[in-house]
């Protein structure tokens, strides 16, 4: 498989530089810029890229990659700070100037290879401090801005090219057309990275290992890919396992059993250990407390599982890329299998080794092979869910009568969203419930009850959110609905705080 290495000098935009190219269906990886020369060469690259990176190149801790890099003969992009480093590896000068943040015009000034088809100009997002003062010998300036004279240079007959500019953020035109140009044209990669391909590949590589594969499934995306494309190898050497930790949605057990019972052929064991965990969290009223209680007790319960259901050799987990670099442990792409022990806080007695079939992949290409392996619709839909589950959504301690609530009035407000329409619109929807209690009239008779918090957010990625202004009659009717529907409570309030300063969930 072709395949385009990207060298990550620390942009935040790295890995969207690697996001870009796969969606054009050519493999794209990302590594350390210090990697070493020989692990290069391993990689086979088809064409390399230097990322952006907050340094300068004269800085004295500037990331420097090994030298024999730059003459590897494979076409070379570099990209802000890595177009810096090419021109002063080449022997052009770099010079500090004013910082320059956003959209500019980038006039081209030749279109061959890289800028072909771009047009006369286009927006480039600039993000830089340093700029090209003088531009290395066997170069040549290929696009200009206002302010910027070596925007865009080329070393046409040595495939090396640099740009200021980030072409892998949205805010610049064309910039996947540039990608395109540099990935097809200059270093010729055949568009082989399908995921049609990627599971097949997966399967074989599966199909190879030895023993029983124990794998924990959610009913979320990744655990649920996960099992079938370990199904699809090795077939019931692999055993699925669902905890019930009595801190789930209403009917989630029922539902996620279901689910797998009606369209997979899998081997699936649901553990009801809801008595187990609540036994555990009686008393507890501190979340971080909470969480670990409940961390605790997974473990216990697959610990079980493992030893009476067992033997098994391994351990499957939905790690996904993202996870893989920002852990350092990045191995390249033949790594889908990882061994080592003691994983996920499971005893070492259990000699457990790690199956990791998503380790190379997007959450996007995840969704994607789920849609090929004909995973329901409505598994794609379902908001994200806290593995802690409604112990964060009920403040202070878990009690019996705030569980009920919780999961009742988180029903309605989901049910009243999906009437609506807005459900798949909104990143997470719940109510939460706490302590405090205010009175309420109930025919003739006054009456204290608890206060139910209703949460909706919008957000991306989880790292902020907005919350949603949902329409009053729609807030109206969950709030009728919430105090008709459950006895003990008297009022229902909104949350309008986003975050930051708040989270999305209240513990
Ligand atoms: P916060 O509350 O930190 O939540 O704004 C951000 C996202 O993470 C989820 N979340 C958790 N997920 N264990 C999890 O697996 C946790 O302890 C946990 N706490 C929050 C939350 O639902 C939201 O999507």
């Amino acid at each position: 498989m072709d395949k385009i290495v990207v060298l990550d000098f620390g942009s935040q935009y790295s890995h969207l530089i690697c996001r870009r190219i796969r969606e054009f269906s050519v493999y794209a990886e990302l590594v350390p810029y210090d990697i070493s020369y020989e692990e290069l060469q391993k990689l086979n690259p088809t064409g390399i890229i230097f990322s952006g990176g907050p340094s300068s190149v004269y800085s004295s801790d500037a990331p420097i990659p090994e030298n024999k890099i730059f003459d590897m003969n494979i076409p070379l992009l570099g990209i802000c700070y890595g177009h810096q480093l090419i021109v002063n590896k080449f022997g052009g000068k770099v010079k500090r100037a004013n910082k320059e943040y956003g959209s500019s015009l980038l006039t081209i000034d030749s279109d061959k290879d890289l800028l072909n088809e771009i047009g006369k100009s286009m927006k480039a997002w600039m993000s830089h401090g340093d700029e090209a003062e003088q531009i290395p010998e066997g170069f040549k300036i290929i696009g200009h801005t206002e302010n910027v004279k070596a925007a865009a240079i080329a070393f046409e007959e040595k495939s090396i090219y640099g740009i200021q500019f980030h072409p892998e953020v949205v805010h610049t035109e064309q910039g996947t057309g540039i990608l395109k140009n540099f990935v097809l044209k200059v270093c010729g990669a055949k568009q082989d990275w399908t995921m049609e391909g990627f599971i097949d590949t997966a399967v074989e590589r599966i199909a190879k290992i030895e023993g029983n594969v124990l794998c924990g499934v959610s009913g979320g995306i990744d655990s649920t890919v996960v099992a079938l494309l370990i199904h699809k190898a090795i077939g019931d050497r692999l055993k699925c396992v669902f905890v019930n930790n009595g801190l789930l949605r209403l009917n989630e057990e029922k539902e996620i059993k279901d689910m797998f019972k009606d369209n997979f052929k899998v081997d699936f064991t649901s553990i009801n250990a809801a008595e187990q965990f609540l036994g555990k969290l009686n008393g507890v009223e501190d979340p971080e407390k909470k969480r670990m209680i409940v961390g605790e007790e997974f473990i216990h319960v697959f610990t079980d599982f493992a030893k009476n259901g067992g033997p098994f050799k391994w351990l499957a987990q939905g790690t996904l890329y993202p996870d893989v670099i920002e852990s350092g442990v990045s191995k390249g792409p033949a790594a889908v299998i990882k061994s080592h022990h003691n994983v996920g806080g499971l005893p070492d007695w259990l000699n457990l080794e790690i199956l990791e079939p998503l380790r190379e992949l997007y959450k996007d290409e995840v969704r994607k092979i789920a849609k090929i392996l004909e995973v329901p619709e409505k598994l794609f839909m379902r908001h994200p869910f806290p593995g802690p589950g409604l112990s964060v959504r009920i403040i202070g301690e878990v009690t019996p009568t705030k569980l009920e609530i919780c999961k009742i009035a988180s029903k309605i407000v989901e049910e009243e969203l999906m009437n609506s329409g807005l459900y798949e619109k909104v990143w997470q929807a719940y109510a939460a419930v706490g302590d405090d209690r205010a009175v309420g009239v109930v025919g003739d008779e006054r009456r204290y009850g608890n206060i139910v918090m209703i949460r909706v957010v919008d957000s991306v990625d989880a790292m902020t959110a907005d919350w949603t202004r949902l329409p009053h009659e729609l807030l109206e009717k969950m709030s009728n609905r919430i105090t008709n529907e459950i006895e003990d409570v008297t009022w229902v309030t909104y949350t309008i705080s986003s975050k930051p300063p708040a989270t999305i969930e209240p513990q």
